[in-house]
């Protein structure tokens, strides 16, 4: 009986509390478990009497403005909070500070236009956050800062324009981006420094142009790119190499062509890609070198480009492609196409749309149909007959000229441009030839690129691209160096050290490129010194050095200041010198009169004194050996005195004394 008791008022107890709940339900909303909903309610405000227990709480479509009319301290338990489409224009600082277990948070639809630091510091547990079509123009350094579990970061239909570290700061966790529908242009170097684990990143509909090596760095994990809808037309080489996983490539609707049609391995480092869209671009003919590095590759939309030509084998490079996407109303239907007909039957591809445009013959068929027309009797595709060399060096302030020449066998207009670096030059000194052949066959047409008083800023691999309308070709790159003849900015001096010393000479150059720097002794490469490991030549130094100097290592030492643009020598002598020095000391000596007093010493200028005046030459004086000896015949007493003598030479100085005493003979 007691155990029943207590059943019933369990079940009692429950009740009530379900009751409780629901009872505080506001009045217009309604309510469910935990969940509050009042959207489209047309609060101005947040209802006061939303009550503390909710978790989930719609407040979708109304007309609020303001975040701070409710007290949030209240709303601990809050799981998900819902005010998308409302009027909201800021979120002010520590908004939700007390909503550490909110999981999502959408505030799509609202007037936000700048997010501050640490706006969202507090929230944990985030998972979620949309800010969807708000007219966001400004993400501040740290804005998300705290979001240490978030995973899904919406930022579509926003007025942003630049990616950057400072607002990525702290989103470690990270797996979604969405950024579609800005107007970004520009994603700085290292932006994505703290979105290592990001799957999957959304950047279309942008207006990005170009991507450089490193727009990417970083992204190791990613698994979708799309970049649809920009304005790319220039892609570094090796822009993709950081993405080494990735599955998904959207490069639809932007304004590539070059990338396809001429470069060669754009797209390495996608080893993992298996679906390549490039739908709409600007490409009308497909290099043979296009998809390198695309091995696994089962997907490929070409849909929608004006293609006229596919080079032989282009897809050798995407075995395993699966499905073909081609749909073109501009094909050159000739023999250049047999190949790309056979491999179609062999992969038993459908073919969408391949309509001929050429020869006019055939214009308006579908490729398929054609296939015992395919001849090559005519050319109309530009093919070069002159090309500029694929290297050119030039001295700093000279012209230069670059000629290109092609010819087409229909009469279409052939027009020129040229590139730089694969950029467009713009503006640049290009003078156009035209003419046609006089049977009124076929046109030649060449194109002239002069620039003049070239200088370092116009090195770079230049090209010259001729396209008519049944296509475009491309010619070699021409790689320009500008050289500037070497110059010595340091140069050895004449030296002459002592024995045992250390010599150093200096000697450094500039030019273009840097020049290289090297050493000869006697004309020759035999160094003493570099035989018994006293030389060192620094390396990031212009300074060389002896050490232990040794009389074996003079000589003239000549550095030498080389690069491609020529040559420049000069030339130093090294003297080493010994210092003098008294090979026998002299000595305090006593003499008897009549004896010849004799004294002996060496080079180099020796000075002789007697009690401080110079010893001159007389009938009893004599110096021999180059004045090392002194012999004085017939000694008398007057002799006696302090002998000095003084050896001298540019290395220094010195002095020997004695002290002779010439005693009476007896
Ligand atoms: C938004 O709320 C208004 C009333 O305030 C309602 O008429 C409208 O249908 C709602 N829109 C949506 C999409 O729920
Ligand atoms: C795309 O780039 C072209 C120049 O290449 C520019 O004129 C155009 O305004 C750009 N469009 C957008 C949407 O940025
Ligand atoms: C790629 O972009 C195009 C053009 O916007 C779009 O139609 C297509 O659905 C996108 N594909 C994928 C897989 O995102
Ligand atoms: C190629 O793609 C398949 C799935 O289609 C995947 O299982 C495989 O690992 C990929 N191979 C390489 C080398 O990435
Ligand atoms: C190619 O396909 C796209 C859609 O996939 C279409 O919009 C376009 O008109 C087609 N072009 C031709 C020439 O059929
Ligand atoms: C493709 O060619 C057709 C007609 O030749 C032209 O109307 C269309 O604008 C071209 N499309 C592109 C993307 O260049
Ligand atoms: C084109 O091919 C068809 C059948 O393959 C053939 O009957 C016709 O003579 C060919 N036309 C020309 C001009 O070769
Ligand atoms: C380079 O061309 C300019 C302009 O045509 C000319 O004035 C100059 O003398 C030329 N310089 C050399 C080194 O030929
Ligand atoms: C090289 O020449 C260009 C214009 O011809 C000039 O803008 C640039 O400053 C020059 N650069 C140097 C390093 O002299
Ligand atoms: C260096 O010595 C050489 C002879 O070895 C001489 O011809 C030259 O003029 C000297 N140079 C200087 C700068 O004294
Ligand atoms: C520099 O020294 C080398 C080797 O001793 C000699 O052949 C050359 O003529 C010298 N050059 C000059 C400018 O003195």
């Amino acid at each position: 009986m007691v155990g029943v008791c207590f059943w019933v008022f369990n079940i009692i107890f429950m009740i009530n509390s379900c009751y409780a709940k629901t009872k505080d339900c506001p009045e217009v909303c309604s309510c469910l478990g935990t969940y509050v909903h009042c959207g489209s309610k047309k609060f101005e405000t947040i209802p006061s009497n939303i009550p503390s227990w909710t978790t989930h709480l719609i407040l979708q479509n109304n007309s609020i403005k303001k975040l701070t009319d409710v007290n949030w301290k209240h709303f601990s338990e809050l799981k998900e909070l819902i005010l998308n489409k409302n009027e909201i224009v800021v979120i002010p600082k520590d908004a939700f500070k007390y909503q550490t277990q909110l999981k999502i948070l959408e505030l799509n639809r609202n007037k936000l236009k700048v997010i501050d630091p640490l706006t969202f510091k507090s929230l944990e547990h985030l998972s979620t956050l949309k800010l969807k079509r708000n007219k966001i123009n400004e993400l501040k350094d740290g804005s998300f800062y705290g979001l240490v579990r978030i995973d899904k970061l919406i930022l579509d239909y926003n007025h942003l324009k630049v990616i950057s570290k400072g607002w990525l700061y702290g989103l470690e966790s990270l797996k979604q981006l969405s950024l579609s529908h800005n107007y970004i242009n520009k994603i700085d170097v290292d932006a994505w420094e703290f979105c290592k684990t990001l799957f999957v990143l959304d950047l279309s509909y942008n207006n990005l142009e170009s991507i450089e090596a490193d727009t990417f760095k970083n992204l190791g994990s990613l698994l979708k790119l799309s970049l649809n809808n920009n304005n790319i037309t220039v892609i570094t080489e090796n822009a993709f190499v950081h993405l080494p996983k990735l599955k998904i490539l959207n490069l639809s609707n932007n304004k590539i062509w070059y990338t396809i049609e001429d470069a060669n391995g754009v797209y390495q480092g996608l080893n993992d890609l298996e679906k390549f869209h490039l739908a709409g671009n600007k490409i009308k003919s497909i290099n043979a070198d296009a998809f390198v590095g695309l091995k696994n590759v089962s997907y490929l939309n070409l849909g929608n480009n004006n293609i006229t030509s596919i080079q032989n084998n282009a897809f050798s490079e995407v075995p395993i492609l699966k499905e073909l996407v081609i749909n073109t109303t501009s094909l050159i239907c000739d023999c250049n196409l047999l190949w790309f007909l056979d491999w179609i039957n062999l992969k038993q591809f459908k073919l969408q749309v391949t309509i001929c445009a050429y020869p006019d013959w055939l214009r308006g068929q579908s490729l398929i149909e054609v296939t015992g027309n395919l001849t090559c009797d005519e050319l109309p595709k530009p093919r070069l007959i002159e090309e500029p060399d694929p290297e050119i060096m030039a001295l700093k302030g000279e012209n230069i000229t670059l000629n290109c020449k092609a010819m087409s066998s229909s009469l279409d207009a052939m027009t020129f441009l040229w590139k730089k670096d694969n950029i467009e030059l713009a503006n640049s000194n290009v003078l156009v030839k035209s003419r046609t052949e006089p049977d009124g066959k076929s046109t030649e047409t060449s194109s002239e690129l002069n620039l003049i008083s070239v200088n370092h800023s116009d090195a770079g691999k230049y090209q010259c691209v001729v396209s008519n309308n049944y296509g475009t070709t491309y010619s070699q790159k021409s790689a320009i160096s500008v050289l500037v003849f070497p110059t010595f900015i340091k140069t050895p001096k004449n030296i002459t050290v002592q024995a045992g010393e250390t010599a150093k000479l200096e000697c450094a150059a500039t030019g273009e490129p840097s020049p290289e720097i090297a050493w000869h002794k006697d004309g020759g490469n035999d160094f003493p010194a570099a035989r018994e490991r006293r030389m060192q030549v620094m390396p990031y130094d212009d300074v060389f050095f002896i050490i232990n100097a040794k009389p074996s290592d003079m000589g003239v030492y000549s550095c030498t200041a080389h690069n491609p643009a020529g040559t420049v020598v000069v030339n130093a002598s090294l003297t080493i010198q010994e210092k003098p020095s008294f090979i026998k000391l002299m000595e305090d000596k006593e003499f008897t009169s009549g004896e010849h007093v004799l004294k002996a010493y060496r080079k180099p200028t020796i000075i002789w004194l007697k009690d401080g005046e110079a010893i001159v030459r007389t009938e009893r004086h004599f110096f021999i050996h180059e004045d090392q000896l002194v012999i004085i015949v017939d000694s008398v007493q007057s002799d006696s005195g302090m002998y000095e003598c003084h050896l001298k030479n540019a290395l220094g100085e010195e002095t020997g004394r004695s002290r002779i005493i010439v005693k009476p003979s007896k």
